[in-house]
């Protein structure tokens, strides 16, 4: 276990007083570390024996041959190969030490909490930092151990393309959408006809999964899909909860589009969407439901770097709360969901520190959370509009709400649902309320689509 040893050894290394030479003079510091017996070269850390488990563990999920689309992008290099790795070791350094990799939106003590967290170990970071800073050596090829890739976090895109495993049902655009060279940013509201007879009776969705055209697709939204977005993988509900999809000959969804404007520039996208349903029998017990929860009637002055704006919202019936989706545009730099419980205990539910808007992760639980009727939330909102961020388009603009991505948002999407078991046997009648919940969602967006409402960023709520 050299692997190991090492990394023990990097760890009573970087507390000894030594600690501050460790980025720049690894292989000497591995020496006096290591004790005269043990030459330089074997001492400094090597891809084979050293890096490649960690790349492994935590980054080949998307940094493999073909790697996978998460959300429409897909990893710019493979880390389980010597020649590439080399190549980005700087980058891995930066990605690294900024914590920009790997992806992850929520704060270290949320570990343990989310599904599908992306959380890496100081030791091994160190350990890689060496690496790189060792000059990025190769080692024996003999040293490799592989790991089982797969086992790190399901990475391998099954043969159906799909993450969800062949969908019971499929829909794209009647034809590949033109986003012209002109386009920057476009939000339009497209119809996906259903086959014929594919979906005549409402049904149970259990997992849904929208496949963007590119990385051009900047998010999407739809009622039946929550959102497709970067950094996002399917939806997944929990055995027992699910979204009923009403018999329609349309799947609406809000694209969003997003690219550099220019000669040349423009694609077609054919985004697609699949469902899985669930099978005659099976028992929902959890209707999923979403709010925006969106809050507008601030203004961010211009070049403020630390605006914080806030707003509460009311638990008004027991629920579980399924996951947390902050939103915010370029000038978004951290996000909390605090929870104020009916005895006055607060507790923090979600605190993203350094909120990215090019990673807009849904925080799904592990186990959802249960919320007592009469709770409150506590949803706070911070934005950087000075000229220190890097993204921020305009830093002599004051900034409001609004759907441009030049504009702001302060939105903490929720799902959830009721506590109160409904026991509803797929295949039996479907409750009437649910059918005329679901329908009416449906159709609201449907009727946003003729006024050109725009989604996620959409202001239909305003005029409700
Ligand atoms: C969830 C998928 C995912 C994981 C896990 C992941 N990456 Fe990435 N990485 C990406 C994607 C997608 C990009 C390209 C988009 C971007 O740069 O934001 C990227 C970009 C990068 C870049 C280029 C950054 C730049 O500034 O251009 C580096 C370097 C990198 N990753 C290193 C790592 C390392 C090291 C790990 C593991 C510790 C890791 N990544 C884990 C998906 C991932």
């Amino acid at each position: 276990m050299r692997r190991n040893q090492l990394s023990d050894r990097m760890l009573a290394c970087s507390t000894s007083r030594y600690s501050h030479h460790l980025r720049f003079a690894v292989p000497a510091l591995a020496a006096l570390c290591f004790g005269a017996g043990a030459a330089a070269q074997e001492a400094a850390p090597t891809f084979y024996a050293d890096a490649l488990p960690l790349f492994e563990k935590n980054c080949a999920a998307c940094h493999q041959p073909d790697g996978p689309r998460v959300g429409g992008i897909t990893a710019p290099m493979s880390l389980l190969d010597y020649t590439q790795a080399r190549a980005w070791a700087p980058m891995i350094r930066n990605a690294l030490v900024t914590g920009y990799m790997p992806p992850w939106g929520a704060h270290e003590r949320h570990r343990g909490e989310f599904k599908d967290e992306r959380y890496i170990d100081e030791a091994e970071k160190a350990l890689l930092v060496a690496w790189v800073d060792g000059g990025a050596l190769e080692g024996d090829p003999a040293q490799a151990r592989r790991q089982d890739t797969a086992a790190s976090s399901g990475t391998a895109m099954p043969e159906s393309g799909w993450w969800i495993g062949k969908p019971d049902l499929e829909v794209q655009f009647e034809q590949p959408v033109e986003v012209a060279d002109s386009v920057e940013d476009w939000q339009p509201t497209i119809q996906m006809p259903v086959p014929e007879d594919a979906h005549a009776e409402p049904k149970w969705i259990a997992k849904a999964e929208l496949n963007p055209g590119g990385p051009w697709v900047h998010h999407i939204v739809s009622s039946h899909m929550g959102v497709g977005v970067p950094g996002r993988g399917p939806f997944t509900y929990p055995e027992g909860w699910g979204v009923l999809m009403p018999e329609d000959p349309f799947i609406t969804v809000n694209m969003h589009y997003h690219k550099n404007p220019g000669e040349g520039t423009a694609v077609t996208d054919m985004t697609k969407a699949g469902f899985v349903f669930y099978d005659d029998g099976a028992v929902i017990d959890h209707v999923v439901e979403t709010n925006l929860l969106p809050h507008n009637g601030w203004t961010i002055p211009a070049g403020d770097p630390n605006f914080k704006v806030t707003n509460t919202h009311e638990i008004e019936e027991d629920i579980f709360l399924l996951s947390m989706g902050p939103h915010m545009h370029y000038r978004g730099k951290a996000m909390r969901y605090e929870v104020e419980y009916p005895d006055g205990e607060r507790e923090t539910l979600l605190w993203v520190p350094d909120y990215d808007f090019n990673w807009q992760f849904l925080y799904e639980y592990e186990e959802p959370k249960f919320l007592p009727k009469g709770s409150v939330l506590h949803l706070s909102w911070w934005f950087d509009n000075s000229a220190n961020n890097r993204f921020n388009p305009d830093p002599s603009a004051e900034v409001v709400y609004g759907p441009e991505t030049t504009d702001e948002m302060a939105n903490a999407r929720i799902y959830f649902a009721p506590t109160t078991k409904r026991g509803i046997v797929v295949g039996d009648a479907i409750p009437q309320d649910v059918l005329d919940t679901a329908r009416e969602e449906d159709q609201r967006r449907r009727a946003s689509a003729d006024l050109l409402v725009l989604g996620e960023d959409d202001l239909s709520w305003l005029q409700e």
